[in-house]
This record gives structure tokens, C-alpha cells and sequence, in this order.
């Protein structure tokens, strides 16, 4: 399969595990890091249905900055702590937010956003950002998304 193909049609486990194969094998011969991580959320953006952001936030300091991206222009730093990103970031642990509305100092890109996923970027224990994905439907991702981003995290964390 090319890679960008909509692998939504695909049981969800299969499609993580295809998307897995494709990532890796986009950035596996690549060392130039804004490369890999402007492919990897083309990759990922155009493979999974309804999402309307997907991008990664980079560690520079203290705060996250807005790194590769598709989707609506975003907020361009996040202190540690602030917002989905921010907070998932600070406990190194994916956190998944079924209604934006109900998490506590939510940050808005874009108003269309309903559900969000993020998945730190870890790497022998280092952090190095986030994986941000936004949808605008509610509750849109489930144990299958985390586990299969939780992955991609990993792929992507890996050649760095
Ligand atoms: N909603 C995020 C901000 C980034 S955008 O969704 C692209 C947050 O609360 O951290």
C-alpha cells in the first residue's frame, strides 16, 4: 500500500499495524528530524479518518513549540503543564480528552475541535514533545487509537 492512503477502511487493529509499517519504512532512511516529523503527520493525518489536526510540539525549554503539522494554523507555545499537550508532556503519559470541553484548561487552535489525543514523544526515557491529534467529532478516540498511537510515538521518537 502507498503511503497517504485512508486506511479507515481497514479493521482498526490492521490499520495501525499498516500505518506502523508505513511510518517506519518513510523515516527509517532519513536522520533530518523536521523530514521525518513533516511526513509522519502527513502520514498519519491523511490515514485516519476524521481527525482536523495532527501535528507534533517540540521540547525547547520549559514549553512546547508547534512543530510539523496538517491541519488549521496552531497556538505556538505551551508551557509544561498548560493545556491536553502540556499536561500529557509534564506526565509523560498519553491522555486522551473525549470532550475538550470538559478538560480544564483546554487550549484552542481549532474551534472545530471536540476530541483529542496526545502521545508524548519518549525515547530512552528523554522527552522530546508531543503527538497531537484533534478531531472534530466527540469522543473519537478509544483504547485501539492509544495503543496504536502509543506506537507511532515510539516509531517516530526512535529517529529523532
Ligand atoms: N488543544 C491543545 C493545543 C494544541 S492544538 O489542539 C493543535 C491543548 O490543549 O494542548
Amino acid at each position: 500500500m502507498f503511503p497517504g492512503r485512508d486506511l479507515s477502511t481497514l479493521p482498526k487493529v490492521e490499520c495501525y499495524r499498516e500505518l506502523a509499517d508505513q511510518l517506519r519504512g518513510l523515516i527509517e532512511h532519513e536522520r533530518d528530524p523536521v523530514a521525518n516529523l513533516a511526513n509522519a503527520a502527513a502520514l498519519i493525518f491523511h490515514a485516519l479518518p476524521d481527525l482536523n489536526w495532527c501535528g507534533f510540539y517540540l521540547l525547547r525549554g520549559e514549553e512546547l513549540v508547534v512543530g510539523p503539522f496538517q491541519g488549521r494554523p496552531a497556538c505556538i507555545r505551551i508551557s509544561l503543564g498548560k493545556g491536553v499537550c502540556g499536561v500529557a508532556a509534564a506526565q509523560r503519559q498519553i491522555l486522551r480528552v473525549p470532550d475538550v470541553t470538559q478538560f480544564p484548561g483546554h487550549i484552542y487552535c481549532d474551534p472545530n475541535s471536540r476530541s483529542e489525543i496526545v502521545a508524548p514523544l519518549l525515547r530512552d526515557d528523554v522527552l522530546f514533545g508531543v503527538l497531537d491529534l484533534d478531531s472534530a467529532q466527540l469522543d473519537r478516540f478509544d483504547a485501539d487509537d492509544e495503543r496504536g498511537l502509543e506506537k507511532c510515538a515510539a516509531i517516530v521518537a526512535a529517529r529523532l
